[in-house]
């Protein structure tokens, strides 16, 4: 468990200043399916103690984005620069060596495992009873998974049910305590995590990642809310039919212009310093 190392929030600024170096650097990122362009040249960078958020309507290549940031689909052309050093990741354990992991919509949980089960499932500490027999350590099972839902922030459901007994937000947190175990995550992104979720559950998940983010980490979310977007995302980036049409801090645009930018695939006049397209 190495969240305690990645809980730095930057230069010893405010819990929500930016800090100067992307975590990742994208440029020029390009998917081709045959003739067809899914992402077309995107620069966007993702800064660590961030929530970002990526909005677009269906098609406008958002999970072809994030395909290729973690591992799963390799670029056509582009270039991924990930803490300094430029990567070509070949698997989806490439990115997460890489620091960067993906929360998938169905957690992959086993229902009638505890959650203690679920966080410790394939990677089960042992003890040695009397010194020779290899045994299931739980006392210590369940002390880590105690520490790290405390040391996250995460809500602690009942260690001891299993998962099915959760609710959805529940659910969400045993996910999120099961990555973070043992790896270096320090970017986790989320593909619609509310999508199935009741207001109160919601809730609970952006709760969720308000606390991921002030431990340090950043946040790249895909979410069709836009209410949720407002809520929780520091910048929004937009992607219209495989461009990126621009990032914009939360706090300089509204509701109704958002969807205006979604829709048309032009940042307004006064926005229009903020397309992607002039990064460096
Ligand atoms: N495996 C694929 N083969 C061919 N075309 C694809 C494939 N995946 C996505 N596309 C196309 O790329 C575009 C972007 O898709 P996608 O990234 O899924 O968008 P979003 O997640 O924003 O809805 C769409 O036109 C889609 O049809
Ligand atoms: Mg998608």
């Amino acid at each position: 468990m190495t969240v305690s190392a990645n809980a730095n929030p930057g230069q010893g600024g405010a819990a929500t200043e930016r800090s100067a170096d992307p975590f990742v650097r994208i440029r020029g990122l390009t998917k081709k399916y045959g003739g067809h362009f899914a992402n077309d040249s995107i620069n966007l960078d993702i800064y660590p103690n961030e929530v970002l958020a990526l909005v677009g309507d269906n098609g406008a290549g958002k999970s072809t984005f994030i395909k290729m940031i973690s591992g799963v689909h390799r670029p056509t052309s582009g270039s991924i620069r990930i803490d300094g050093r430029d990567r070509d990741l070949h698997s989806p354990q490439e990115a997460r060596n890489a620091g960067i992991e993906t929360l998938h919509q169905n957690l992959a949980l086993v229902d009638v495992f505890t959650v203690q089960e679920n966080i410790f499932m394939g990677r089960e500490l042992q003890r040695r009873i009397a010194g020779v027999v290899p045994a299931l350590d739980h006392a210590e099972m369940r002390r880590r998974t105690e520490a790290l839902f405390e040391e996250l922030g995460l809500p602690k459901p009942d260690l001891t049910r299993p998962v099915r007994a959760l609710s959805g937000g529940q659910r969400q947190a045993v996910g999120i305590a099961r990555l973070l175990l043992d790896s270096d995550v320090r970017l986790l992104i989320m593909d619609e995590p509310m999508a199935a979720l009741g207001v109160e559950e919601s809730r609970l998940v952006l709760d969720l990642i308000e606390r991921l983010k002030a431990r340090g980490f950043a946040v790249l979310i895909i979410s069709h809310n836009l209410d949720h977007v407002f809520q929780i995302a520091d910048r929004i980036a937009i992607l219209k039919t495989g461009r990126m049409v621009g990032a914009v801090e939360r706090d300089e645009v509204e509701h109704d212009v958002l969807v205006h930018t979604i829709v048309g695939g032009r940042l307004p006049e006064h926005l229009s310093h903020r397309n992607a397209e002039h990064l460096a």
